[in-house]
């Protein structure tokens, strides 16, 4: 049995939250709204709640969870020996989508790190993420609440779609802010790594940190479709039912990557395939001669829109019944880093043009 759980995002009632922070206390798993993304919960100290989340999500218990807290002391007993580097990040980025990885303090389940001495924190900005975790009294190991390798869930009707059934609570308040996941970074390394860009700009995090940050290139999503063995074989991240095929513009050479996405189209439409393309204010006028399901991601002057419309735009190419959908490519800057790797990893193929 799972109940939905109905609030406003900016004020949230705190009876709701006291109904939600009681069943987590006893054990429960419940998904409630971040600024990111909408997560799914449970007492970090609580091994069998932290069992529950993995059977939840289908999740390998070989990938951890994101520790989620609602002040500093609660950050000092869930990591040890936090590097003074750390400190500056969160005095100007915390509450926010920033997650850190710090040493593991012995008291944190090995089940929540799969075993690693780190562990990876955050303090989210969201009143009602927030005002759980504080009623809660205990720092709740969160990962994203959809069913591993779909896309996150930005919405309650997303959460419900995956989880229904599966998890107790759903604390339902509406679409999230940002649409795409925290940034995730290792500051334990000489320079710092980033692990997964996100909602946060990486070049915003150099600028205080007074140092670059070293993008490995999986961070960029990169590796996966390239390296395919066949189509298909690859284990898939952030993916709807529709293969995914996309379209990177080199040095935003828009005009090509627009030709050859008709092109491709095209073809697939002669061979009777539901295919869908995925393109931007800017661009969207010019695929309406193909009389196919054209999606508006958001503008190409603003990362924004794009992050905030991406994983919702994903879902909605299987509730249209795309069978291929032709994405198009952003620039790797700013917020354009965080949506390029999740197209990346949700992509069957990549072309580059
Ligand atoms: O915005 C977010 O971060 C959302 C909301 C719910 O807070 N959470 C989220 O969690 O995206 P999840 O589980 O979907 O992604 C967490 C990522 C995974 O890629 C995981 O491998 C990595 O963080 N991670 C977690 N703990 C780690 C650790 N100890 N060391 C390295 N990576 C870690
Ligand atoms: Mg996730």
């Amino acid at each position: 049995m799972t109940i939905i759980l109905k609030t406003d995002p900016n004020n949230p009632d705190p009876l709701i939250l006291d109904k939600a922070a009681k069943i987590l206390r006893s054990g429960g798993i419940v998904a409630f709204p971040t600024e990111t993304v909408y997560g799914l919960g449970g007492v970090v100290y609580n091994e069998d709640a932290v069992k529950k989340i993995f059977w939840a999500k289908k999740r390998p218990i070989d990938n951890p969870l994101i520790v989620h807290v609602s002040s500093l002391s609660m950050l000092e007993e869930v990591a040890v020996s936090i590097p003074e580097k750390a400190y500056l990040l969160i005095e100007r980025f915390w509450p926010g989508p920033l997650t850190l990885i710090l040493p593991r303090n012995p008291k944190v389940p090995r089940i929540v790190t799969s075993g690693l001495d780190i562990v990876a924190v955050r303090m989210p900005a969201h009143p009602v993420a927030l005002g759980l975790i504080k009623k809660t009294e205990s720092p709740i190991a969160a990962p994203s609440a959809n069913l591993a390798g779909r896309p996150s869930p930005t919405s309650a009707e997303h959460v419900i779609r995956d989880l229904y059934g599966r998890v107790d609570a759903i604390i339902d308040a509406g679409e999230t802010i940002y649409g795409v996941e925290s940034t995730i970074i290792n500051i334990l390394t000489k320079p710092p790594t980033l692990l997964r860009p996100g909602a946060f700009a990486v070049e915003d995090l150099e600028r205080v940190l007074g140092e670059k940050i070293y993008i490995p290139s999986f961070a960029r999503g990169l590796g996966e479709a390239e390296h395919a063995i066949a189509p298909g074989m690859k284990y898939l991240h952030y993916a709807p039912e529709a293969s995914i095929i996309l379209v990177e513009p080199a040095s935003q050479n828009i005009e090509s990557m627009v030709e050859k996405i008709k092109t491709l189209a095209s073809s697939y439409l002669e061979k009777g395939v539901r295919v869908c393309v995925v393109a931007s204010t800017e661009t969207i006028e010019k695929y309406t001669s193909l009389k196919i399901p054209i999606l508006n991601i958001g503008s190409r002057s603003n990362m924004f829109e794009v992050a905030r419309n991406l994983f919702k735009t994903l879902r909605k190419l299987d509730d249209l019944g795309c069978i291929i959908a032709i994405i198009e490519g952003f620039e790797e800057r700013g917020l354009g880093l965080a949506v390029m790797n999740r197209l990346r990893k949700a992509s069957r193929e990549i072309i580059h043009v």
